[in-house]
């Protein structure tokens, strides 16, 4: 390592929260009567203090600046926070910092309080040593005295990673290098300008000046199964956008189906006037479109180390085919050996829901399909079989409770996998 401690800006830098800040700007200018200015100048607002700025982009006198800040705050600290993510890479060259033993910390022009409910929020904070935000009061917070604030008690040789001139000024204030990063706010013009030790453009090139290399993730494996009607398609849909904006490079894909050819026994699967269909041809087919899509998607992307979310997987055959159409659980089990090649996943949620209700949920949905046609005790076998599955294999398949909102489900099956994946050494 070339540097002892690293500290970073938040915005811009480690998360693009540019949609969210752009929203809540234009919440605060009608609050205030006053049309929104148009983006380019809205964009300026990324990364200086709000008081601030209103009073200088904006000619706002400071006690309308306060206003403006405060109805800001007032949508931010509801919605605006949430609406961020994770630049790609950054969490692996967070890890490998760490693993480096650099001391790690934040120095934002943002709230304090706000900042660190960011960083634990997107599963950051456990990275750093500090994070230092403003107070609300401090209406002119001086980046300089937030990177020294960041560094307290510290010595040794320190670097400032930013995405605005005025993050590279204050190092070059303090005497301290600097590393301008490209995937941010502040523009090649902007940040040149500003005479920073290094410009970057990737994480990746960022890594090198630090003097390490992004730590390679193994790839991690996610499936989603439940009952028909336990709401599983929205869940792999607001995981699949929680983990995207946690920074983890992520596939999703389904079962049956998922890639090409797997997506054609699909077809011929869920056809309505496939009535002549054998139970066995039918668990063989979705072993045989499970075999295509093991080898087209999952572990490729998983050897590329990234996680892999899929909407139904091989226990999804145990618990139809071999429960719902009375194959035999451990039957197709072994039929689905050679499909999945040792392939399983390191977590399977579990959709839990009272037969019933799913029963319920599911006559309200579209037209069903040749599957979720069968009547009630054919689903109510499928729902016990999952039951016997989760006790054989407690280790991987874990229950979720799926009453509630969409959002309540999604707020459990997340800390899920972020026990999930904190256990394997991946976060
Ligand atoms: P789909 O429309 O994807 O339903 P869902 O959103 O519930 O996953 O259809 C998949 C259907 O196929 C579903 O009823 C479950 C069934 N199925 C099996 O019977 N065996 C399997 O191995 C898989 C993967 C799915």
């Amino acid at each position: 390592m070339n540097y002892e401690a690293v500290v970073f800006d938040l915005d811009g830098t480690l998360t693009d929260s540019a949609p969210g800040i752009l929203r809540c700007l234009e919440f605060a200018f009608e609050r205030l009567g006053r049309p929104a200015p148009e983006e380019r100048v809205l964009r300026k607002f990324l990364g200086p203090p709000l008081v601030r700025s209103f009073m200088d982009f904006c000619g706002m006198s400071e006690e309308e600046a306060v206003r403006g800040r405060d109805a800001y705050l007032e949508r931010y600290h509801t919605l605006g926070w949430k609406e961020n993510r994770v630049f790609p890479d950054i969490r692996s060259l967070l890890i490998a910092l760490k693993r480096a033993g650099a001391r790690l910390s934040i120095a934002t022009g943002k709230q304090g309080e706000a900042s660190a409910k960011i960083a634990r929020a997107f599963w950051i904070d456990h990275y750093f040593d500090a994070v230092v935000g403003t107070a609300s009061s401090d209406h002119f917070a001086e980046k300089k005295d937030l990177i020294t604030r960041s560094l307290a008690g510290f010595s040794g040789k320190a670097v400032m990673i930013g995405d605005r001139a005025s993050d590279i000024a204050a190092a070059n204030a303090l005497g301290m290098d600097s590393v301008a990063v490209l995937w941010g706010y502040g523009g090649r013009a902007e940040l040149e300008g500003a005479n920073p030790t290094y410009l970057v453009e990737s994480v990746e090139e960022l890594a090198a000046v630090l003097g390490t290399e992004l730590f390679h993730s193994r790839g991690f494996f996610i499936s989603l199964e439940g009952n028909d009607g336990c709401g599983k398609s929205t869940q792999a849909d607001l995981l699949h956008g929680s983990l995207v904006c946690l920074g983890f490079d992520t596939v999703k894909t389904r079962e049956p189906g998922g890639s090409y050819v797997a997506e054609k026994i699909r077809e011929i699967l869920l056809d309505r006037a496939n009535t002549g269909m054998h139970d066995m041809t039918e668990a063989m087919l979705y072993a045989a479109a499970r075999a295509q899509h093991v080898r087209d998607v999952i572990r490729p992307a998983l050897q590329a180390g990234k996680l892999v979310l899929s909407d139904r997987y091989v226990d999804s055959s145990v618990a139809y085919q071999g429960a719902g159409r009375g194959l035999g659980m451990e039957l197709v089990a072994r039929i689905n050996e050679p499909a999945v090649d040792g392939c399983l996943p390191d977590l399977t949620v579990l959709l839990d829901i009272d037969a019933q209700d799913a029963l319920r949920r599911r006559e309200r949905a579209s037209r069903a399909d040749r599957i979720e046609m069968l009547d009630d005790s054919f689903h109510l076998s499928v729902a016990q079989a999952y039951h016997e599955l989760m006790q054989l294999h407690a280790d991987r398949i874990r229950p979720v409770n799926a009453t509630g909102t969409p959002d309540e489900v999604a707020g459990r099956v997340l800390s899920l996998v972020h026990d999930r994946m904190t256990e394997a050494g991946l976060i």
